[in-house]
């Protein structure tokens, strides 16, 4: 009961996470699901990765998905590399292809808010 509480809590912070987006790009949007489902567990927020990168590079830089800094070679040899507690991707986990998916939805042109 306790983790479908935590569960429905989660689908309510994080609507973006599970609801498709019309303003992106098909590739976006394979993106975000791809993101979503290899990502987010780490960089959703309140969770390490959003943690570490907040307490590294401050709290306007901790959630990826609204980072505006962001650049496509970085982000690649992140995923492919890894870097410092956040391990690599091989091409047997995440193909290139959809490597670059993440990389074109977190690159994307954000509205300032
Ligand atoms: C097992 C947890 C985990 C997973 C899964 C994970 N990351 Fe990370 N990621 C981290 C941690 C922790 C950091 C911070 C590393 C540090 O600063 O020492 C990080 C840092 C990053 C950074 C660096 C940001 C910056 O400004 O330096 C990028 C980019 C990134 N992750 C992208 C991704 C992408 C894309 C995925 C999915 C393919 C992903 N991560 C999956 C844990 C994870």
């Amino acid at each position: 009961m306790k983790r479908a509480a935590a569960a429905i809590a989660l689908i309510f912070a994080a609507p973006h996470a599970f609801a498709a987006d019309p303003t992106l790009t098909a590739r976006q949007e394979q993106g975000r699901k791809l993101y979503s489902a290899t990502c987010v567990y780490c960089h959703g927020p309140n969770v390490w990765g959003t943690y570490t990168l907040g307490r590294r590079l401050g709290a306007d830089k901790a959630l990826l998905e609204q980072r505006t800094d962001l650049v496509a070679p970085y982000v690649k040899i992140v995923i492919r590399a890894g870097l410092g507690s956040m391990p690599a991707f091989r091409r047997t986990e995440l193909s290139d292809a959809e490597a670059d998916a993440i990389v074109d939805y977190l690159t994307r042109p954000k509205g300032r808010t």
